[in-house]
């Protein structure tokens, strides 16, 4: 069954490649892929449009031509034929894994998929009076304690001392067997549990934050939903294991196969919004773990990683196919921003969204509503394409499709943003790892428009 259903999904994704490398332009022209003797010179418009904040090897976006490379691999390749365990370690490390060391790579994250401690801390806050982004914030931050003294003291912070929140607790004691066996036991053994201590390097609180992140966000969605997280499972794959953790069920191959490609897809674009604003915090000597909570925050406004739960509010706002012609024309004297629409650096056609379109097409015809989501989404696709795609290369981005996909797997709207989140950790903490290691504080300047020399008034004598 495992089989059958990866190579039907695997099907798919070969096709829309090869219907990508047909209408992908060959000749587009690609920018800024040599290393430069800095400084550089380049036009920069608003929000650092146009801006070279740094020199990368981790991942190119070819916007003229939309396409999408993690490490000089092409993304059709990737989601057709890898894993995210396996993307991650491509991110981090810049070569494909061999087989022992892909291995060693898996056996590192399932090891830090027990966080007793991190995880019973966070439940004592309201979570559900929460966005699942905000409490996922949170819950990065609390993954890392006994930070501050220790870093103050040092002067100099340092990925390498990573000290988990989990560091001193034992794991659960029970099995995962379902909600009864649910129950986290803590006993305090701190002295017992030191000797215990993850070997300490930069690499580890990576993995601690790759798989703390997944645990994390899918926590958050089981008390959202009134029910207590639950155990990892070891034996289940990464995508696998964050869905048994957010379900409470054992996904069908079929649901692991494409969160694990929805992950693939994520992992990592260039100097996005969320990427630079981790990389900001990183250039101070902050901690990793602050990083990636600042990732987070980054990730769930709406023009970014938030705009996937947007497009789903969006089609059933619209309601059906037949009312997006009506819809659109509205919109468009409103000068509305269609949600899932767009991108800074993309002037043709997101290669992730067509990756995730043929995916939603297929799980869509699930059931009524799900078939409805899709054909209205498919519709208004091909009514911004054909008016601001033609007049501003305007295309769908990967968010437009993602959330159908997420609905049809059961997955409620607010927990979309966290799975982008739960995907982009891989390529914040290997842009974070990478910029340290030929560190520059960021510091941008602004154009200062404001008046000069004027004399202060003490506040008796200022007017209302
Ligand atoms: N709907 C309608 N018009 C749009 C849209 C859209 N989604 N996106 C851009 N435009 C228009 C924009 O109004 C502007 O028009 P004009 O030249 O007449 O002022 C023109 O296209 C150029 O856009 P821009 O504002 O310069 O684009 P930007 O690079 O500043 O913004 C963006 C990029 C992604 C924020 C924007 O396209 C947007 O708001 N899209 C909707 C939100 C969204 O889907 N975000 C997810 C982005 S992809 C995944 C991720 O990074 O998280």
């Amino acid at each position: 069954m495992k089989q059958k259903s990866d190579e039907q999904v695997t099907n798919l994704v070969l096709k829309a490649t090869a219907k990508a490398r047909a209408e992908i332009s060959p000749d587009a022209e690609r920018g800024w892929t040599e290393p430069v003797q800095w400084p550089v010179e380049c036009t920069v418009g608003p929000g650092l449009e146009g801006a070279i904040a740094c020199e990368s090897q981790i991942g190119y976006v070819h916007g003229a031509a939309g396409s999408l490379l993690y490490r000089g691999y092409d993304i059709f390749d990737l989601a057709a034929h890898s894993s995210f365990e396996e993307v991650s370690f491509l991110l981090l490390y810049g070569h494909l894994p061999a087989p022992a060391e892909l291995e060693k790579f898996k056996a590192n994250l399932k090891r830090y998929r027990h966080l007793p401690v991190t995880l019973r801390r966070i439940m004592s806050f309201p979570l559900e009076e929460m966005h699942p982004m905000a409490a996922l914030r949170l819950g990065t931050h609390m993954i890392r304690q006994e930070l501050s003294y220790a870093d103050l003291e040092a002067m100099r912070p340092s990925i390498e001392s990573a000290i988990s929140a989990d560091e001193d607790s034992i794991p659960m004691e029970t099995m995962p067997r379902g909600e009864e066996h649910a129950i986290y036991e803590f006993k305090r053994r701190r002295a017992k549990a030191r000797q215990h201590r993850y070997p300490p390097s930069g690499m580890e609180s990576c993995y601690h934050l790759i798989s703390g992140v997944a645990v994390v966000a899918a926590a958050i969605a089981r008390i959202r939903q009134g029910c207590m997280p639950i155990e990892a499972d070891d034996s289940l794959s990464h995508a696998g294991n964050f869905l048994y953790m957010l379900t409470g069920r054992k996904p069908d191959p079929m649901e692991e196969r494409l969160m694990d490609i929805a992950l693939i897809l994520h992992a990592d674009h260039g100097m996005n919004a969320s990427t630079f604003a981790s990389m900001v915090v990183a250039s101070t000597l902050s901690d990793i773990y602050f990083c990636i909570g600042t990732g987070i925050a980054a990730l769930s406004g709406p023009l970014h990683g938030g705009a996937n739960e947007q497009v789903i509010h969006l089609l059933r706002e619209i309601g059906s196919p037949e009312k997006v012609p009506a819809w659109y024309k509205q919109a468009r004297k409103e000068k509305r921003i269609i949600m899932g629409f767009g991108h800074r650096v993309y002037k043709a056609y997101d290669p992730r969204a067509r990756i995730f379109a043929p995916l939603a097409r297929k799980l869509a015809r699930k059931n009524k509503d799900t078939w409805n989501l899709y054909k209205t989404a498919e519709a208004l696709e091909k009514e911004v394409v054909s008016t601001l795609g033609k007049e501003k290369k305007i295309f769908p981005n990967v968010d437009f499709y993602s959330g159908i996909v997420y609905t049809c797997m059961g997955i409620p709207t607010e927990m979309f943003t966290p799975i982008f989140a739960v995907s982009r950790v891989a390529g914040w903490t290997a842009r974070v790892t990478e910029y340290l290691k030929n560190n520059r504080i960021f510091r941008p300047r602004a154009i200062y428009t404001g008046p000069f020399e004027l004399e202060y008034v003490p506040i008796e004598k200022r007017g209302r």
